[in-house]
């Protein structure tokens, strides 16, 4: 598949955006600094937390980092779960999240066996997810565009 130019010049701190790419959902997601300060606490929590599980397949070199992007604030990642392939639910996402319990507080959490990701699409310990999202090789074209794949 080719790669898919986004522009993220209307994204509003803590919107998220799906967009396709090879037949995927691929979440763009611009973290608030409250979410960006959330990952300092998900470090211990989580099961690897510098993506160093199989970092080819789901973590560029670039995106080896705590908050698995290239700046800060945005979060690029497919919206698959590593699991058996749900879709994760989130509280950003567009439209109703019916699947998402009361207190969840983010960032996803899969349906379909209860593995949770935090800001960052780092999977939570003892989840049955083995992996955490897949972040997709991207780059920035200008301050504002996006190029995933
Ligand atoms: Fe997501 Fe099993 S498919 S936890």
């Amino acid at each position: 598949g080719a790669p898919v130019e986004v522009d993220i010049t209307t994204l509003q701190p803590g919107e998220m955006r799906t967009v396709e790419w090879r037949g995927k959902p691929v979440w763009i997601l611009k973290r608030t600094p409250e979410m960006i300060a959330s990952l300092k606490k998900t470090d211990g929590k989580v099961a690897d937390a510098n993506s160093q599980r199989n970092p080819d397949e789901f973590t560029p070199p670039y995106c080896m980092n705590e908050a698995r992007s290239i700046k800060p604030e945005i979060l690029v990642a497919v919206g698959i779960c590593t699991h058996l392939g749900c879709s994760p639910s989130s509280k950003f996402a567009p439209g109703p999240q019916p699947s998402l319990p009361d207190d969840w507080e983010g960032g996803f959490l899969c349906p379909c066996h209860g593995s949770t990701f935090d800001m960052a699409g780092r999977v939570f310990k003892n989840k049955p997810a083995p992996d955490n999202l897949q972040v997709p090789r991207h780059m920035y074209l200008s301050d504002t565009k996006l190029l995933i794949g």
